[in-house]
């Protein structure tokens, strides 16, 4: 039996249910240089904002116990840059590409959005409405259900494929919130962006990271991110893909049981950069093992006592 592999995310056909996470492979130049971009679902790229940003100084990123801390800040080439010198090689890939939009203000997100409209080769957007590292914008948008509502809905008025929204674990109600994005348009979730935490230098009492706290990636955030996966899950009808520490084939049958129809890549590809490739090889034996034919079929399929 050849297990299928293939998903669909508001109409569009990912080969596999395995894509890499916004902020771990830049604009997949060098992660090419890995493996064939080919071999994943589809790639995001790093948030891209309406000018360039240099983000936070270092040290910006932190290894923590099962886990890694990072406040990177938006650090991108902005929106003019990226189309020109960065989507040529991305729509050259053969792979779905996901285009990370961030913003300070809704003005921002609309601008960057109506800019990436005619451009040939993404897919879909997934709006950051979910970053912890910045004062404006990002979580300041994905943690009120009124702003996330307001979001999604002035993008999808300017960009006509899917827009994904990523969700912040760092509110009271995930539901919520997920609830608002759906209410404003969005065709589907990512869930979760990072966990908001720190870490101290006890020699220099200094913050590890200059912006005194950051997000929390790794599989340290595993199970938060299934729990909360899976309450969206049982409250919102619009599809899902999973992030939170994904580090094995295992971890990504996990994610779908729970809920997700695909799942992204983050930390596990500062350790493995071709990650994705042995998870996707991972999936296809656990599929054969079980003659499950259709990974579709496992989505939400855990079995709750
Ligand atoms: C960052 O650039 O600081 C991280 C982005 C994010 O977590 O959304």
């Amino acid at each position: 039996m050849k297990p299928d592999l293939k998903v669909t995310i508001a109409g569009v056909e990912f080969d596999n249910p395995i894509m890499t996470a916004s902020g771990c492979c830049g604009y997949g130049e060098e992660l090419a240089g890995v493996f064939p971009l080919s071999r994943l679902g589809g790639l995001v790229t790093k948030s891209i904002t309406l000018k360039p940003r240099l983000g936070h100084p270092p040290p910006r990123t932190a290894e923590v116990h099962s886990g890694m801390l990072n406040a990177i800040g938006l650090a991108n080439v902005g929106i003019d840059r990226f189309i020109a010198e960065k989507m040529p090689f991305l729509a050259g890939q053969k792979t779905r590409i996901i285009v990370n939009v961030a913003g300070s203000t809704l003005n921002e997100y609309v601008e960057v959005c109506r800019r990436l409209n005619d451009v040939p080769g993404l897919d879909m957007i997934e709006l950051n409405i979910s970053c912890p590292n910045v004062d404006e914008g990002g979580m300041e948008f994905g943690s009120d259900p009124v702003m996330t509502e307001k979001s999604l809905a002035a993008v999808k008025k300017v960009f006509s494929r899917p827009v994904i929204a990523k969700l912040s674990p760092n509110v009271t109600s995930i539901t919520d919130i997920a609830a608002a994005a759906e209410q404003g348009g969005a065709d589907a979730l990512s869930v979760i962006n990072s966990v908001v935490g720190t870490s101290v230098d006890i020699d220099t009492w200094r913050p590890r990271l200059t912006n005194n706290k950051g997000g929390l990636t790794g599989p340290a955030i595993k199970p938060i991110a299934l729990a909360l996966v899976n309450a969206v899950y049982e409250k919102c009808r619009l599809p899902i893909i999973g992030i939170g520490g994904i580090s094995s084939a295992d971890d990504v049958v996990e994610f779908l049981l729970c809920g997700a129809t695909a799942v992204q890549v983050g930390t596990a590809l500062f350790i493995q950069p071709d990650a994705p490739v042995t998870m996707v090889r991972g999936l296809k034996d656990y599929m054969k093992k079980r003659k499950i034919a259709s990974v579709e079929r496992l989505t939400g399929k855990v079995r709750k006592y």
